[in-house]
C-alpha cells in the first residue's frame, strides 16, 4: 500500500506535523460527499455539529443531538476509505460528567465506526479529555471560537485578541496536549497567535479563520463550495458557486418541463 492510500491515523497526523506536511480537513455529513472528498485526498472528514445549521437549518449548533451526529457519522463512514472520520460531540454530551462523556463518546465510536471524536474547550475540559483518552478514545480538541459557547462568548467573533486572552488560549492548547488530545482545532484566532500556539505544540493544529501558520486547515464543505449561500465570512474562500449551478440547473429543468421539452425521445422508452 502506498503512503497516499494508507488509512489516516492519529500517528500519521503527528508524523505529518513533524515532517511539515499540511493536513487537509473538511466537514462532511453524508456518504456521497464522503466518497468524493476521500477520492480527492482529503485527510480528515469532520462530521461537525455544524450539520445542525448547514443541513438541518437551525440557528446554532446548540440543539444538535447525539443520535443526529451518530446518523451522519455512520453514513460518512460508508463513503470513506482512506480519510479519518471524526464525530463532533454535541452540546451537553460531554460537559456534565466524565462518565457521561465516556458513555456518549463510546456510543459514537461503537455505533459509527469513526476513528475519533472532537469536543470543545480548553483547560476546563482537559480532565474529561484525559478520561476519554484513557479508555482508548482518540480526542481532537477545539479552542478559540467554540460555537457551543456562542452566547457566553457574545457572538461569533475572533478570540484571543488581547494579551490575557492570548495567554489563556496558549494555556488551553497546552492543557489539551498534556491531556492526550491528538490534535486541536483553532477557530477564529489571530494568525500570529495561532502560529505561536502551533510552534509550541507537538500535536497538530487545524485552523479555521486562524491564518496560514497552522499545521492544517478546515472549512465547512458547503461554505467553500458556495453551496450554503446564506453564509459568508472573511476566512471562507469560495472555490465554486454550487448554489448558482443548482439554481441554473433546476431553473432549466423547470422551464423544459413546463414547455414540454423534457423528457425528449432520448429519455423515453418506445415500448
Ligand atoms: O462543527 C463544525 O463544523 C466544526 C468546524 C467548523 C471546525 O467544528
Amino acid at each position: 500500500m502506498t503512503d497516499a492510500a494508507k488509512p489516516v491515523t492519529t500517528h500519521a497526523l503527528l508524523a505529518m506535523k513533524a515532517e511539515g506536511r499540511r493536513i487537509v480537513m473538511l466537514t462532511c455529513y453524508d456518504a456521497l460527499f464522503a466518497r468524493l472528498l476521500d477520492a480527492a485526498g482529503v485527510d480528515i472528514l469532520l462530521v461537525g455539529d455544524s450539520v445542525n445549521q448547514v443541513l438541518a437549518g437551525e440557528d446554532s449548533t446548540l440543539s444538535a443531538r447525539l443520535d443526529q451526529m451518530i446518523y451522519h457519522t455512520k453514513i460518512v463512514r460508508r463513503g470513506a476509505q482512506r480519510a479519518m472520520v471524526i464525530c463532533d460531540l454535541p452540546f451537553l454530551t460531554y460537559q456534565v460528567s466524565k462518565e457521561e462523556a465516556i458513555r456518549n463518546a463510546g456510543r459514537a465510536m461503537a455505533e459509527t465506526g469513526c476513528q475519533a471524536v472532537k469536543l470543545e474547550g480548553g483547560e476546563a475540559i482537559a480532565p474529561t479529555v484525559r478520561a476519554l483518552v484513557d479508555v482508548g478514545i482518540p480526542v481532537m480538541g477545539h479552542i478559540g471560537l467554540t460555537p457551543q459557547s456562542v452566547h457566553a462568548l457574545g457572538g461569533y467573533r475572533v478570540q484571543g485578541r488581547d494579551q490575557a486572552a492570548g495567554r489563556r488560549l496558549k494555556r488551553d492548547a497546552r492543557a489539551l496536549q498534556a491531556a492526550g488530545a491528538f490534535a486541536v482545532v483553532l477557530e477564529l484566532v489571530p494568525a500570529p497567535l495561532a502560529a505561536a500556539i502551533t510552534k509550541s505544540l507537538t500535536i497538530p493544529t487545524i485552523g479555521i479563520g486562524a491564518g496560514p501558520g497552522c499545521d492544517g486547515q478546515v472549512l465547512v464543505l458547503h461554505d467553500m463550495l458556495g453551496l450554503n449561500d446564506r453564509f459568508s465570512a472573511k476566512f471562507v474562500k469560495k472555490y465554486a458557486d454550487l448554489a448558482g449551478a443548482v439554481r441554473k440547473a433546476v431553473g432549466a429543468f423547470a422551464a423544459e418541463v413546463r414547455q414540454g421539452v423534457y423528457p425528449g425521445k432520448e429519455h423515453s422508452f418506445p415500448s
